[in-house]
């Protein structure tokens, strides 16, 4: 089995202070830095946009796993790729052309990502599996952290596992919304191997006792 990725969300850090809490998470443990970015209209909430990524890539070398939650991921791509980001990822949901999109963060030299809310099938993310190096299964409806995990996703976690490896496919299964060290293992059962932690990592008492333990659990 692969080893964990853990990624905590810069969401549940404290914003007037985001290059220390990205330095906080990185001496904690953390392999990647998590980045919400909302535009409230894709989702009712709104976070940040290039400028934070920015600054956190100028002074942290971190790889930088950027979650659009914006209804025209495609208008904005060129930002959030000068601002630094490593890992793009788009929405299926959100009005683009998703495999043109897909095409374009490869060709500027990132690693690209797909994301479905929870209501989304796994099928429809059929005709784009071979064009991504991420696959991100929703565990919460986007929008917020703090919300509880969604175990009824964990189907499509194991669809997109044993689809991957019958086509030789070899992107991440990321999951995304209310991962702790009880919930981790079962997304890792399931096939997931990047996970996503806000509150339980930047809340926790001892960060890197939180990020181990869900490496570990
Ligand atoms: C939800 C965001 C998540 C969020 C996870 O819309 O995409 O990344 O920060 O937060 P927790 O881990 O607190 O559920
Ligand atoms: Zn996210």
């Amino acid at each position: 089995p692969t080893d964990r990725i853990i990624a905590p969300s810069l969401l549940a850090a404290d914003f007037g202070r985001v290059k220390e809490e990205t330095t906080r998470a990185i001496h904690s443990g953390a392999d990647w830095m998590h980045l919400d970015v909302m535009d409230g209209h894709f989702v009712d909430n709104i976070s940040f946009g290039p400028a934070i990524i920015q600054a956190i890539h100028d002074t942290n070398d971190v790889f930088l796993d950027v979650h659009l939650m914006i209804s025209r991921p495609d208008h904005f791509l060129s930002r959030f790729v000068e601002a630094g980001a490593d890992m793009i990822t788009v929405h299926l949901e959100a009005e683009h052309d998703v495999a043109e999109t897909l095409k374009r963060i490869r060709e500027a030299g990132c690693k690209a990502g797909l994301a479905i809310n929870p209501a989304t099938p796994f099928i429809d993310t059929l005709p784009y599996l071979d064009q991504i190096d991420m696959l991100l299964v929703m565990t919460v409806v986007p929008g917020f952290g703090g919300q509880s995990f969604m175990h009824e996703m964990m189907e499509k976690v194991e669809s997109a596992a044993s689809y991957r490896d019958e086509h030789g496919l070899a992107y991440h299964i990321e999951v995304d919304g209310g991962v702790d060290a009880s919930t981790a293992p079962v997304a890792a059962a399931a096939g997931a191997n990047v996970f996503v932690a806000g509150s339980s990592t930047f809340k926790a008492p001892d960060m890197a006792e939180a990020i181990s333990v869900i490496r570990q659990a």
